[in-house]
């Protein structure tokens, strides 16, 4: 079943919280991949209306009878997640003016994060962070010490790190989080034009997205000195997959965004582990290193250790969104996050 792509804006009025539950004002929503993919592909949903949008910023409204003032306060400036049930085969989604949530996916910005900054940061941190550091015996992860824990900043100093798509909202938050693990060099593929970016946020070395594959694992293990233990395709299609898979070492781990039954058929056989990254806060899997990483959040923006993707806002406020996903679809957007202000929707 596919999804009608729709036009119009569909305005649902904010149920009523329950007592562990937030109402967030919604300042900024981005738009993310996912949101073209679910309607084009018809993924996950069966129950409609259904409203997508997965990264939000804004301010606490209202805050259920059970939440302890000493964790949040109306007013307080925060960035939530939405999320999609597969057993009710339902969203809970972000395109939205107001975002009813649990506290426990939470997290609270610091001032000088702006809420278009915010509704870049959950999916991008979450993705990336989670398969790389997630402990949960049954996560696909590397399980690596994280950063933000004691004992994890600086840990990996002197080993390489790969990401193909270091330009994408994915790609900009795994670089940084190698960064924070200590991993050297961090190599990364992109469009040239974005390497003063990426080499600004962590990056040691950018190589040309449109080399040829044989060009680029020749480059890359020539800067590594080696294949390398970890690897995160941030792009995940074929050719990025082969790429990917060809430098990553045997006993080595690689990190894919996308499926692929057929490289983890093929890790299997060679003795290199392929880790999914599943990057929602709401699966029981990831609540221990989300809620770590969502109390971490504030401190990390503050001090600069994670910036967050730079945005783009479309005009238009919620009308704006359907343009902007023909424009992810298309392949439109560098570099940027796009983002919309719902409150502005006429
Ligand atoms: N598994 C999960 O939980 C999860 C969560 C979030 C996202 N995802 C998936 O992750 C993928 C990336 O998402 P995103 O939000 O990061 O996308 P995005 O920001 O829209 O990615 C755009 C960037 O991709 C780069 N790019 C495209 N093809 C490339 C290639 N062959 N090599 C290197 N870079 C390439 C472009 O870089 P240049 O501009 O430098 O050319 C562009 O800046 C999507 O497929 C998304 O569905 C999965």
């Amino acid at each position: 079943m596919s999804i009608p792509a729709r036009n119009k804006t569909l305005f649902l009025e904010a149920r009523e919280g329950r007592p562990d539950e937030i109402l967030v004002k919604v300042e900024a929503t981005a738009l993310n991949p996912i949101d073209w993919k679910i309607q084009s592909f018809g993924l996950f949903i069966e129950k409609f209306p259904a409203v997508l949008g997965f990264d939000a910023a804004g301010t606490i409204a209202q805050i259920g009878e059970d939440i302890p003032s000493s964790s949040f306060a109306v007013g307080d400036r925060v960035v939530v997640q939405g999320w999609y049930d597969p057993v009710k085969k339902s969203t809970v989604g972000a395109f939205t003016e107001y975002f009813v949530l649990p506290s426990k996916f939470v997290a609270k910005i610091p001032a000088s994060t702006s809420f278009d900054e915010g509704a870049t940061i959950l999916s991008g941190i979450a993705t990336s962070a989670f398969p790389l550091y997630n402990q949960d015996p049954t996560a696909a992860s590397v399980k690596l010490t994280a950063p933000w824990l004691e004992g994890g900043r600086g840990k990996y100093a002197g080993k390489p790190f790969l990401v193909l798509g270091g330009a994408g909202s994915m790609g900009q938050y795994v670089i940084q989080f190698a960064r924070l693990s200590g991993f050297s060099p961090i190599i990364t593929t992109a469009s040239l034009h974005n390497a003063p970016f990426l080499k600004s946020i962590g990056a040691t070395h950018v190589l040309d997205r449109n080399l040829p594959s044989d060009q680029l694992i020749a480059e890359a293990t020539k800067l590594a000195g080696s294949h390398f233990e970890v690897v995160y395709d941030a792009i995940s299609t074929p050719d990025t997959f082969s790429t990917a898979y060809a430098l990553t070492a045997q006993g080595g781990s690689l990190v894919t965004v996308l499926v692929s039954e057929e490289l983890n058929a093929k890790g299997k056989q060679d003795g290199k582990a392929v880790h999914m990254a599943h990057g929602l806060f709401a699966p029981p899997l990831n609540h221990d290193i989300g809620r770590t990483l969502l109390d971490a959040l504030p401190a990390l923006l503050e001090s600069g250790d994670i910036k967050p993707n730079r945005t783009e806002i479309l005009p238009g406020g919620l009308n704006g969104v359907p343009d902007g996903l023909r424009r992810l679809k298309n392949n439109q957007v560098s570099g940027v996050k796009l983002v919309v202000h719902p409150q502005d929707t006429a």
